[in-house]
């Protein structure tokens, strides 16, 4: 058996003592990515072998919890790809109106940047009154940060181009306060958030969903989980209701395509079909 054959028996034995003793599933995640992240955390802790890593895994926590941040992505931005942004304020909204008060999910949210945009819309749009949102994700420490909406100043020139490429309506500025090299959004764009750990590869549906937005997480599980989590969606989502995927994700070839209607399918925006 060739060397990396045996690596790739050892990773699978790695991943299956993370799953009995911590319940997170990475068995199915893509292979690539998980090996990458694995190989880089073993060069800088010391360990020779993935059999040394496991024994630190089962009997040291703080060692897991740092394994988790490798093995999760948690790149964002706000306004992130801002034209979904701009079609969900110029096609969804209008519909949403429709509603007397409307539930939007945020599946992966990571440190929040997605949900405070959502938030920024949704009070432009006049429609925060009447909107819940849920921002879940399985990285507890990525939901501290944020539950906090502090981020740093340089990425701001990015996101200010973002928001203003979205159609936004004011001065992006009105939505922080600069402290050193920090900026801290305002109070009210957390008024009608609720933050949660929620895992979408062992925990269930959140009910009756408006809109769900799982943007760029899909695209780290193999086929079988997204199908587990898309089903997932589909029940929780209203009859009519809407799911926004990342843009190198699709429904195309999945157990729920054909439940799914495109609607706007260049920007991964999908309708869920009135019929079962
Ligand atoms: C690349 S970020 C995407 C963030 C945001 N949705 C965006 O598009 O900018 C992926 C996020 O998914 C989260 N994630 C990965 N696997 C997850 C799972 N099984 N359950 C919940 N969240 C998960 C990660 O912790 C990370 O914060």
């Amino acid at each position: 058996m060739n060397p990396i054959q045996n690596e790739n028996i050892e990773i699978q034995m790695l991943l299956e003592a993370i799953h009995q003793k911590y319940g997170y599933n990475f068995k199915d995640y893509a292979n690539a990515h998980t090996k990458r992240r694995l190989r880089h955390r073993l060069n800088i802790s010391n360990m020779n072998n993935y059999a040394a890593m496991m024994h630190r895994v089962l009997y040291d926590e703080d060692f897991f919890n740092l394994l988790l941040l490798d093995l999760s992505i948690n790149v964002t931005e706000m306004f992130r790809n801002p034209l979904v942004y701009k079609k969900i304020r110029r096609e969804l909204i209008p519909l949403l109106k429709t509603y007397a008060f409307i539930k939007i999910w945020h599946a992966g949210c990571s440190a929040g940047q997605e949900v405070y945009s959502m938030s920024i819309l949704l009070e432009e749009e006049g429609m925060k009154h009447r909107s819940q949102i849920y921002a879940t994700d399985f990285n507890e420490l990525i939901l501290d940060k944020a539950k906090k909406g502090i981020y740093p100043l340089d990425v701001m020139k990015s996101y200010t181009g973002n928001y203003q490429q979205s159609g936004g309506k004011k001065d992006f500025s009105d939505y922080y306060t600069a402290d050193y090299n920090h900026v801290i959004l305002r109070q009210s764009l957390k008024e009608k958030v609720l933050f949660s750990a929620h895992n979408l590869v062992t925990d269930g549906v959140f009910g009756e969903m408006n809109l769900i937005l799982c943007r760029n997480v899909l695209i780290y599980f193999n086929r079988q989980l997204q199908n587990r989590v898309l089903n997932l969606f589909y029940d929780s989502l209203c009859p009519g209701g809407y799911l926004c995927l990342g843009s190198k994700e699709s429904l195309k070839f999945t157990e729920v395509e054909d439940k799914f209607e495109p609607i706007a399918g260049r920007h991964r925006i999908y309708k869920k079909s009135r019929l079962p």
